[in-house]
């Protein structure tokens, strides 16, 4: 992405770069960390079938919407919304936005301190075990106390010299050449897989649909993780649709990025079940299942220091790219709508990140008593954002393309330098105004318990 200047908007220079850049928000913790826990609490199968389902149907229409809105405008969120229509309140919806984007950043940045925990744990050899007792111990002495509140302060820190610095541009450069080294790393996690004793029982756990477990909260678990994966409805792909350059062509970037991020989390899924079920332990763990499983995976390679390190530290880099995706959807709000500047934006934002990320960090020690609606602050910032927040922008946003924008702006931005024909056109407007509005709101309804 190159920066024209203070308030400039920037553009993406090549279109591998934007491809790159996308998939670099779309993959992050979501894939590796959230994907397993969720498909593991909402049993396995079940999830996975709807959680595709969704990427397809849900998925993929949406990202065309948000980079047509972002490019057609070059505005974020609020901007996009208010130049399409700028006589209805429609860019209210920009404020879902930012309050998600920021309560996302809060608990992510506690996820992200983890993997600096374990990144640094693996360099000194302090990961190495195959007991389910040690796993858990290390777990508990690593995220309860104080301790995480340190790791959430150097990873906001980062993420803000890094916005504040416009040293985007090295991160991007850096992730084009780690995110492929992620994903071999995964698949040689996948071929070990391979040799677990669980193997054959963490698959079928995996991919073997039990129709029956389909509930109202296994179809909003995985709605929520098809948006939160997807970096869907806060506007976050609409603020990268922005950078967009002409010959960008939206439909195949929207494709390219539901389907690479799909499969990282897939194959998540491929390294985690099998050692689940290798090691005896509950696919129902929750948000600690992945830190707790891939110590065992590492004790079992050869070599596992060196393995462990360099996956945490992928990982780490990974959240990075996503984080910063994130903190840009409320940074262009205050720059382009309260003509801040950037500098006062960045701090702003990240100010507000830290609280919610202090809160959510203390929440599994010191403040672990304090509980709303049964769910102390990380769970419910999880919740609230990917579960309510995010499906209900997407809707939104559905409603709004499909039907109260002149269908020839969207026919515009997926033409555009594309062979798109008029069969895809045709299925893009359907989902948009049918499917996606109608699944998300009988989601919704469904779970808060009005229907079914
Ligand atoms: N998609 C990212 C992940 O899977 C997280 C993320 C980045 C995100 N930007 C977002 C989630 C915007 C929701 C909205 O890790």
């Amino acid at each position: 992405m190159s920066q024209t200047g203070n308030n400039e908007r920037a553009v993406f220079a090549t279109r591998f770069g934007a491809i790159a850049t996308t998939v670099g928000s779309a993959v992050g913790l979501g894939n590796i960390w959230r994907f397993p826990y969720e498909a593991g609490i909402h049993g396995g199968g079940a999830f996975m079938i709807c959680y595709v389902a969704f990427v397809f149907l849900i998925g993929i229409p949406l990202l065309c919407a948000e980079f047509a809105m972002g490019r057609g405008t070059r505005s974020n969120i609020f901007g996009a919304y208010k130049k399409l229509r700028p006589t209805h309140n429609w860019h209210l919806a920009g404020y879902i936005g930012i309050l998600a984007s920021l309560l996302i950043l809060s608990f992510y940045s506690v996820v992200a301190g983890w993997t600096v925990e374990y990144f640094i744990s693996s360099v000194f050899g302090n990961l190495n075990f195959s007991d389910a007792e040690a796993g858990h111990r290390l777990f508990m002495e690593l995220t309860t106390g104080w301790r995480p509140l340190e790791w959430t302060i150097v990873f906001l820190a980062l993420n803000f010299l890094i916005l504040i610095g416009g040293v985007t541009k090295g991160i991007e450069r850096a992730s084009n050449i780690l995110m492929p080294l992620l994903f071999v790393i995964l698949i040689a996690f996948c071929i070990n897989s391979f040799t677990l004793p669980g193997f054959g029982e963490g698959i079928s756990f995996l991919f073997h649909p039990d129709f029956s477990k389909i509930t109202p909260s296994v179809l909003l678990g995985a709605l929520g993780q098809a948006f939160f994966s997807l970096s869907l409805g806060l506007g976050c792909m609409m603020t990268y649709g922005s950078y967009f350059k002409s010959d960008n062509r939206i439909a195949r970037t929207a494709t390219t990025t539901a389907v690479l991020d799909s499969l990282v989390a897939v194959l998540a899924g491929v390294i985690i079940f099998p050692a689940v079920f290798s090691f005896g332990l509950s696919p129902e763990a929750g948000p600690a299942l992945v830190f707790e499983v891939l110590p065992f995976i590492f004790s079992h390679l050869v070599g596992g220091g060196v393995w462990s390190a360099l996956f945490f530290l992928l990982l780490f880099l990974a959240s990075l790219t996503s984080t910063v995706s994130m903190s840009e959807i409320s940074i262009t709000y205050f720059c382009e709508e309260k003509k801040w500047s950037r500098r006062k934006a960045t701090i702003v934002s990240s100010l507000i990140a830290l609280a919610g990320g202090v809160l959510c960090a203390l929440s599994f020690g010191p403040l672990s008593h304090m509980k709303i609606f049964g769910m102390t602050a990380f769970s419910l910032f999880d919740y609230v954002s990917s579960n309510i927040c995010l499906p209900v922008g997407g809707f939104v946003c559905s409603i709004f393309v499909g039907w109260f924008v002149d269908v020839r702006f969207l026919r515009g931005q997926i033409k555009m330098h594309s062979t798109a024909g008029r069969f895809v056109l045709r299925l893009l407007v359907f989902c948009l105004r049918w499917i996606c509005p109608m699944a998300i709101l009988l989601i919704l309804l469904n779970s808060v318990g009005f229907i079914g």
